[in-house]
């Protein structure tokens, strides 16, 4: 079966190799488009929407074609020539969801109800049964997705709520990171066991919160589960989840996670949420500051830091001044071996840190965060 994955666009590289660890036979990686296509077995979707760590959401690949000038014409005849009977049983309700990218005479609310007609008659054709729209609570999701020249239909395997979305948050930090980003940041630094892992600036505790969870294997879909009702299309039962579950090995090892953040509020958030997610006994949160760990210390091996951006919070200054105390104090505590991986929108300013510190920019690269352009930086002494 052909399926595609979504993920914050950017990261491709890290989700690929995801996906190959589960089994999928790559086809293609659009790069900083946020989309991987691949094939696979029926068991890679309990696998992908339980335990993946960097995917924003599956879908089983149903059409993709290069129309140029693609009309609505074009969508209407694509989604008609379907064989929905596979996918969708008579007493199941439908959404289309519409995405459209580019320039087109028509809107996503277009495609939505012209790829909802044309289901609809697909459907009346080959059962004489006219399907339900429920765009509430619909059983199956249709992904309709016009990008420049490109149509793609798919099923939605993962559900409204994407996977960035784990379940574990009570505290809603304003500025916190897509746990997707951050896990896939933690892939990034090949952080090993017996390593330091440092988040110096660590507001909600995503990225120590998501580096315990992996470390102790515990899967995403576990909080989930509780607070979405995890389920997928009913298409091959529950079978399979319970065989992924039944293999995982949950382990509650000592690793050493450090969360710090100078403001206390944050941190008593990112504790509930650590609670939460099972793995407050794993991170030491501290509050202090992050232009002063070399006063608190030694050495640490990997730091992973999403500072404050000045775009969501604080003022440029007060952000130029952070960069450069914070990396002047962080070259102080990393060895040879130590990694600095750090994601921000002010890439300009960060620069001008990294340069004036002496910094070896080892990796760098663009990363769409929620409609906002970061950059992520891999600095080595
Ligand atoms: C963008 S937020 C981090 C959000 C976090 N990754 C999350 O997912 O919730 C930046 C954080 O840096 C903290 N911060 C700013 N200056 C700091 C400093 N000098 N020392 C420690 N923390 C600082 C802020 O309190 C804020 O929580």
């Amino acid at each position: 079966m052909d399926y595609y994955i979504t993920l914050s666009p950017g990261l491709e590289k890290i989700s690929k190799n995801e996906i190959e660890f589960f089994g999928g036979k790559i086809k293609e990686v659009r790069e900083n488009r946020g989309r991987i296509f691949f094939s696979g077995d029926l068991e890679i979707i309990p696998k992908i929407n339980y335990l993946s760590r960097t995917v924003e959401r599956l879908n089983i690949l149903l059409h993709r074609e290069e129309i140029p000038n693609i009309s609505l014409e074009d969508v209407y005849d694509r989604v008609y020539n379907i064989d929905w009977t596979e996918w969708v049983k008579e007493e199941q309700s439908f959404a289309i969801r519409p995405l459209r990218a580019g320039e087109h005479s028509f809107t996503s609310i277009d495609i939505g109800r012209v790829a909802g007609e044309a289901l609809i008659k697909s459907y009346q054709k080959d059962k004489n049964v006219r399907l339900k729209v429920n765009l509430d609570e619909p059983d199956v999701i249709v992904r309709v997705e016009v990008i420049f020249d490109e149509l793609i239909v798919g099923i939605d395997t993962t559900g409204d709520v994407a996977l960035d979305k784990r379940g574990y948050r009570v505290f809603n930090h304003p500025a916190h990171l897509n746990a997707t980003i951050a896990s896939s940041l933690i892939y990034l630094s090949e952080w090993k066991d017996d390593e330091v892992l440092l988040d110096p600036m660590c507001g909600s505790g995503t990225i120590p919160i998501e580096g315990a969870l992996m470390k102790r294997n515990i899967p995403i879909g576990k909080f989930r589960e509780n607070k979405y009702g995890f389920k997928f299309i009913d298409i091959f039962g529950y079978e399979l989840l319970d065989k992924i579950k039944k293999e995982i090995a949950e382990n509650k090892n000592i690793y050493k996670i450090i969360g710090l953040d100078r403001n206390q509020k944050y941190l008593d958030g990112a504790k509930e949420n650590a609670k939460n997610a099972e793995v407050l006994d794993t991170i030491n949160f501290i509050c202090g500051d992050a232009t002063k760990l070399h006063e608190r210390f030694d050495s640490v091996d990997v730091i992973i830091a999403n500072p404050p951006y000045g775009i969501r919070m604080g003022n440029k200054r007060v952000v130029k001044k952070l960069y450069n105390e914070f990396l002047s104090s962080v070259k102080k505590i990393m060895h040879g071996s130590s990694r600095l991986i750090v994601i921000t929108a002010e890439d300009r300013m960060f620069r001008d840190a990294i340069i004036k510190n002496n910094f070896e920019v080892k990796d760098e690269f663009n990363v769409m965060f929620g409609g906002l352009m970061t950059r992520v930086f891999y600095l080595t002494l």
